[in-house]
């Protein structure tokens, strides 16, 4: 392919501004669509639907089945990288995440980086179907969570309201606290080498707490450990595009994009189309950043909310998006009722 990428998606993502934004949703697969619900009961956990390639490939192609959407996202989720680092991970129905909570230097000494790909050989193999199956013009997206964020879930134990935990670890012992996260750069690194040796064409690295840190922590837990990461994937694969998506990182989303080198960067709902049109877009591709609840509600405010940020981000490089992933509660066919607006030719006024 001397020509460059065909993939609507991955042209965007190499800088192209095209009159179509190329398109995809943070958690397209999942329960808002009955055909999920209906595998999910087949799994014994959530965990083990992950795990199982058959099933896990399956999810994947859902959403892009009914909606025909430019990216699948590989479905997994970013806590099977401390699963595979050997702490205890399970899904509580309607509570969320729970691990055996890691609290200081020495109970890291039991994570083995060297376990991370061995142990997750079906997430490769879920990739290596669902790059069989894929249409033509549909790339696949590998993901890991960034290590900021996974080590909040490490060391909280789960979700967390104010992240006192793992916050007070890192200010108290940062040199201790940086192993954990050397440790996860080192896994983040491997995990994701091997979805893309095994398919994954643009891999995202999702840093949803991004935000609750201020200006000098940023830099070290969020900045510098994404642009380790980014730089290894670089050296080894100059041509896929990485995304980054540093949720909540407001005025410092600026820096995150010069210091770590995305190609892409992520919007959550709150960054202004306008401001990312001056200041971000210029830097990376910009994805994002319709509101999730908009997707509920559907309507004349979905309408002028997609058509808005088309006007506003769609004569640079763009690719269209939510702010974050798609709640359980989202109507069908409000996702249909998006895509159809996504096929209308733009209109600049
Ligand atoms: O985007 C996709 O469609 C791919 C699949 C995907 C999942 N999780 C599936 C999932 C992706 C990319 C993730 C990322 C993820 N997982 C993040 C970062 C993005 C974000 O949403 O902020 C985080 C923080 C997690 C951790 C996680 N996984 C939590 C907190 C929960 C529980 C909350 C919930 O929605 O139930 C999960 C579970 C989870 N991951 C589900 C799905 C479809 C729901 C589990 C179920 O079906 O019962």
């Amino acid at each position: 392919m001397a020509s460059g990428p065909e993939k609507p998606l991955l042209r965007a993502l190499a800088g192209e501004p095209l009159s179509r934004p190329p398109w995809w949703l943070m958690r397209q697969a999942g329960r808002y669509l009955p055909e999920y619900r209906a595998i999910r009961a087949k799994a014994k956990d959530f965990v083990e639907l992950c795990l199982t390639p058959a099933l896990a490939a399956e999810v994947t192609l859902q959403p892009v089945k009914r909606y025909l959407m430019d990216g699948a996202i590989l479905f997994s989720d970013i806590l099977l990288v401390p699963h595979a680092l050997g702490q205890k991970l399970t899904f509580r129905e309607g509570e969320g995440p729970i691990l055996e909570p890691i609290e200081n230097s020495s109970s890291i000494a039991g994570l083995d980086p060297s376990q991370v790909v061995p142990r997750l050989e079906p997430v490769f193999e879920t990739i290596g179907r669902v790059a069989a199956s894929l249409g033509p013009h549909t790339a696949l997206i590998g993901f890991a969570g960034a290590p900021w964020t996974v080590a909040t879930y490490m060391v909280e134990g789960g979700s967390s309201r104010d992240f006192r935990r793992v916050k007070s670890w890192a200010y108290r012992d940062a040199e201790g606290f940086d192993a954990l996260i050397g440790i996860l750069v080192d896994s983040t690194t491997k995990f994701l080498t091997a979805q893309i040796e095994a398919g994954a064409e643009v891999v995202q690295l999702f840093d949803t707490w991004a935000g609750v840190l201020p200006e000098t922590a940023f830099g070290r837990w969020v900045i510098e450990p994404t642009r380790s990461i980014v730089a290894a994937l670089k050296q080894r694969f100059p041509d896929h595009p990485i995304i980054g998506f540093p949720r909540g990182a407001g005025l410092l989303y600026e820096r995150y994009i010069t210091e770590t080198g995305v190609d892409g960067i992520g919007l959550d709902t709150m960054v202004p189309a306008g401001y990312a049109r001056e200041r971000l877009q210029p830097l990376a591709t910009v994805q994002g950043n319709l509101d999730p609840i908009l997707l509920i509600t559907g309507g004349s405010f979905l309408e002028t909310g997609v058509r808005d940020l088309r006007r506003l981000l769609g004569d640079g490089s763009f690719v269209f998006n939510l702010g974050h992933g798609v709640l359980p509660e989202t109507p069908p066919e409000n996702v249909e009722a998006l895509a159809r607006l996504l096929a209308e030719p733009i209109a600049t006024t």
